[in-house]
């Protein structure tokens, strides 16, 4: 049979691993490999699933199986996988210097990207700081925050809010702002001010603003500030929120919401973080996430899709008015990583944008977003599909035991729905998507920003198929 060299069925097979070779690795992967939020118990009769590589929007496991990648990995990568471009930037930068510390030096390609990322972030946001995890750039804005009130004489100023069911990272401090109890109880007791308000989860909304978005909007947002005036705004240091709350499932902010908060800070001297650890670079259609919302934070948050994941990194762009008491005398933010602004990761997030420019990435996002909600909008036809929400590329799908009460799973159904069904079934599908259950009940969607009509038609094929199963299994 002749084919061509570019269909990833071929590619694939060339490639396959030798049965021998593939036992050894699960065998070593089971033995030595700790894999992050996992049930490692679960891989004592099954196989680890291993991805071995990437072409565009699809990867292949060892078996040379192909797969949908509905998450970008996790919410990463945006440009998809296999770019030669990227790589050989990563390659020229390594053998020309691999590494060198932000500590006291620069290198070039953390001043390009600085300049670049200033550039692209809106308003007076002109100062990059790097870290090599989204995580790292949480923890580093609230550092940041609270050394920013203590060399400004507002000594009492240390305290986070954030909302519930928002993950903003596992380190200890982001573990503090994160508002899952769940993954924060093993770690009690936390560093201290971490204060929970209420999520825009609309499909959940309290019932006397349950008729209405805008209304809605303006009780959650005015909560923050009943919250603030709680805690006693001397206290508060920064609310950390994302463009569009990932956990729970993609809650959009209601309109007007934004512009409530950034009042409401400004009110109260609190500083606005924009975590956009996931909703930056092209996810909802923009550089970041706050510019579509219209919205100006004080700082932004990013990691993820700045490299796509070709090399590891993330950040936090701030403004200028934070940065300019750390420019007199002997003032020094007194924080740091030993691979914050690595060469590698630069070089490749340059890479990156470039690829975004060349093939006017945001602006696919941009065209296709409305047919990527008007497909998963289709499968509202189910039974057990009780809301689709989101913007951009960035989707979350509630399901439900009852549509009309919006009645959710127990935990006990849930456990069996999603990890003892969905997460499987969906995986030997083809397509690799989120069920998630730290809110109620959801299934999440991130693909590559190159996907379009074509790819949602398969995602929605897949999901069709696999949540009909389910729902005669309940
Ligand atoms: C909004 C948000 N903040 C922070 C983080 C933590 O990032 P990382 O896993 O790179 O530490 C994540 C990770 O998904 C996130 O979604």
């Amino acid at each position: 049979m002749t084919s061509s060299p570019d269909r990833p069925e071929t590619r694939s097979a060339q490639r396959e691993q030798t049965p021998e070779q593939i036992a050894e690795q699960q065998t070593a992967a089971k033995r030595n490999l700790w894999m992050h939020f996992t049930r490692m118990s679960s891989y004592t009769n099954s196989d680890v699933p291993v991805i071995v590589r990437g072409s565009g929007q699809y990867v292949y496991d060892q078996h040379g199986k192909r797969y949908l990648d509905g998450l970008a990995g996790l919410f990463v990568s945006q440009i998809g996988h296999g770019r030669k471009e990227v790589a050989e930037a990563a390659a020229r930068q390594a053998s020309e210097l691999a590494y060198f510390p932000l500590w006291s030096y620069a290198n070039p390609r953390a001043i390009e990207l600085a300049e670049r990322l200033a550039d692209l972030a809106p308003g007076d946001l002109n100062r990059v700081f790097f870290t090599t995890s989204g995580s790292e750039a949480v923890e580093s804005a609230w550092k940041l925050a609270k050394q920013y009130f203590k060399i400004t004489g507002q000594y009492g100023r240390y305290k986070v809010l954030s909302r519930e069911i928002a993950y903003h990272g596992t380190s200890m401090g982001a573990l503090a702002i994160t508002g899952l109890p769940a993954i924060k109880e093993p770690f009690e007791p936390l560093p201290p001010g971490g204060v929970r308000v209420p999520n825009t989860n609309f499909y959940r909304a309290p019932a006397f603003v349950a008729d209405d978005l805008t209304a809605f909007g303006i009780w959650a947002a005015d909560e923050i500030e009943r919250a603030i005036l709680r805690e006693g705004p001397e206290s508060v240091a920064a609310v950390f929120l994302e463009p569009v709350q990932n956990s729970g499932g993609c809650f959009p902010p209601p309109p007007g919401y934004f512009r409530r908060v950034r009042e409401i800070c400004d009110r109260h001297g609190v500083l606005l973080v924009s975590d956009e650890v996931i909703c930056a670079f092209g996810r909802l259609g923009y550089y970041f996430g706050s510019e579509r919302y219209g919205y100006q934070p004080d700082v932004i948050t990013f990691a993820k899709g700045v490299t796509s994941g070709y090399s590891p990194m993330g950040g936090m762009v701030v403004s200028d008015r934070l940065m300019e008491p750390f420019t007199e005398d002997t003032a020094t933010f007194l924080h740091g990583v030993t691979f914050a602004g690595h060469p590698v990761s630069s070089a490749v997030a340059l890479a990156n944008l470039d690829v975004f420019e060349k093939e006017d990435l945001l602006g696919n996002v941009r065209a296709n977003e409305a047919g990527f909600r008007a497909t998963l909008e289709k499968l509202g036809d189910l039974p057990i599909v009780g809301d689709v929400r989101g913007d951009g590329y960035f989707y979350g799908i509630e399901l439900v035991k009852d549509k009309a009460t919006r009645e959710t799973f127990t935990d006990d159904e849930s456990e069996r729905l999603l990890r003892g069904f969905l997460s499987h079934a969906l995986f030997d599908a083809g397509l690799i998507c989120r069920a998630d259950d730290r809110g109620d009940p959801v299934i999440q969607l991130s693909p590559p920003l190159t996907c379009t009509q074509e790819h949602f038609d398969e995602i929605e094929q897949i999901l069709r198929s696999v949540l009909t199963q389910a729902w005669s299994r309940l």
